[in-house]
């Protein structure tokens, strides 16, 4: 007999049916045992009444417990009309069941996977498999893959290539540390893990692609927080031949497009979306990303905001500069007599933008130089030497030199896109196996350490 999801068993009344899944709940009513069996596509009751089931399996019946995997056939039935559960989606129908097979006891789990928002984190990241079995998760890992397909579709019915960008490299300047990837073949010398394809994007574009996106996964050694994690995961794109505004109107087409696609319940308060420069935000909300929303305790407002012109160069805590957002964006066309006399290099202002959701900020982007004189002219001011210039960036001032047409772009963050739309409070919970807070992974137990052999091999010696 061929299975049958338990959402389809209200359309088999009076069929016999064969289910597989996992024992959600048991209830004992003397004689009789309730089953909520729990498969991808929800739950359904099942009754096992011992006097239906062939004589040898009444004691089998009475071993099942919560989390069990079981396949049960039997005879789809109209509940009685007090028995209906109208919270559930087959509450009109039950299962009887003629026959047992246990596929796969079950330890009792560590916590209770009805929901596992209020247990300890650890023990859940420890368990992870299992607490990805609460209906929550699941739903946020279902939604997260929604957002991810929409996006998709999205760049591709706007003519985006998805191109994949290698995850051994050699660093990009975003700003973090960088997680280190030694080499085996090449003694003493590493690979980086990329920050972003930030590169590679704009590579692409001198390759003359055009319109590149990626569902790209990024890696930063940076501290935690709630919407920081050490990898995470970028809707990456990159266009030829435009200005900002047409970044920008692509962008908040396709978030609009999103949300009353996926989330029609949910109400972006002001479009177009209202656009601040980076000075007047700072002034009136001191913040580079303002939560803008008029009522903070609804949860289906959605308040987008354009931060635009932000400086190009920012100071460190020692004083050093560097740039605001990376070496790559352009300088607003108002501002490039004082950038090419190198005047007050912190008042300049860079064609950069963000866009902000609720508070939190969703996405940079700018549009780049595609220049080789500009591009080094801002090495310079960051006090980069020539031969840094040449050992760090070498391929993308060489690449400036043949026709790079001019171009620019975004990278909006998945996972705070995902949280913030099903209204969680950290992208851990939005994330399918995030580190904790120490950027471990409890599940596997990474970062450990390795044997000496496979240290040899990658011409690594411990400090002592
Ligand atoms: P930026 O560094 O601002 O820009 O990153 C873009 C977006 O990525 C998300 N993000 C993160 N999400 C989770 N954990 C992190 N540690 C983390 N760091 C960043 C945020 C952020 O807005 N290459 C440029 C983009 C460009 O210029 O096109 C870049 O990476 O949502």
């Amino acid at each position: 007999m061929e299975r049958t999801l338990a959402k389809d068993t209200v359309h088999a009344v009076g069929n016999s049916v064969k289910l597989q899944g996992w024992v959600h709940t048991r209830r004992d009513m003397s004689k009789v045992l309730f089953l909520d069996l729990r498969d991808r596509s929800g739950l359904v009751q099942v009754v096992l009444v011992p006097s239906e089931l062939p004589t040898d399996q009444a004691e089998l019946m009475q071993s099942i417990r919560p989390e069990y995997v079981v396949e049960i056939e039997g005879e789809v039935k109209t509940r009685g009309a007090k028995q209906v559960n109208p919270n559930l989606p087959t509450g009109t129908v039950e299962v009887l069941a003629k026959n047992l097979v246990i596929l796969n006891p079950s330890k009792t789990p560590p916590f209770e996977l009805d929901d596992t928002r209020g247990v300890n984190e650890e023990i859940r990241l420890k368990y992870r498999y299992l607490d990805l079995r609460s209906p929550r998760m699941q739903k946020n890992i279902r939604e997260r893959d929604r957002m991810i397909a929409f996006f998709r579709n999205y760049m591709h019915a706007h003519d985006f290539v998805e191109i994949e960008t290698p995850i051994l490299m050699k660093g990009t300047p975003e700003g973090s540390r960088e997680y280190l990837v030694p080499s085996r073949l090449h003694p003493g010398e590493f690979y980086v893990l990329p920050q972003s394809p930030q590169q590679f994007k704009q590579l692409s574009m001198v390759a003359g692609f055009e319109r590149y996106f990626q569902i790209a996964r990024c890696f930063r050694d940076e501290d935690q927080r709630g919407d920081r994690q050490p990898e995470f995961t970028q809707l990456d794109y990159e266009m030829s031949f435009v200005n900002q505004e047409d970044v920008l109107s692509y962008t908040e087409a396709m978030m609009i497009a999103m949300v009353e696609t996926l989330y029609p319940e949910k109400t972006i308060i002001a479009k177009p979306f209202p656009r601040l420069t980076y000075a007047e935000s700072m002034e009136r909300f001191g913040s580079d990303k303002p939560d803008l929303r008029r009522n903070k305790e609804n949860p289906n407002e959605l308040a987008f905001a354009w931060i635009v012109d932000f400086p190009m160069f920012e100071l460190d805590e020692q004083g050093h500069i560097g740039a605001t957002h990376h070496p790559f964006c352009s300088i607003k066309e108002e501002d490039k007599e004082a950038f090419m006399k190198g005047e007050d290099l912190m008042s300049i202002r860079a064609n950069a933008y963000d866009l902000v959701l609720n508070g939190f900020e969703l996405s940079s982007g700018s549009i780049r130089i595609h220049e080789r004189e500009l591009q080094k002219r801002i090495f310079d001011l960051l006090n980069i030497d020539e031969d840094e210039q040449q050992r760090r960036f070498g391929h993308m001032l060489d690449a400036f030199q043949y026709g790079a047409p001019p171009h620019g772009g975004f990278a909006p963050g998945i996972d705070r896109i995902v949280m913030l739309m099903m209204g969680e409070p950290n992208i851990r919970e939005v994330i399918a196996y995030p580190k904790d807070g120490n950027a471990r992974d409890l599940m596997m137990g990474a970062p450990s350490p390795l044997p000496k052999k496979a240290l040899d091999e990658a011409n690594i010696q411990m400090k002592k």
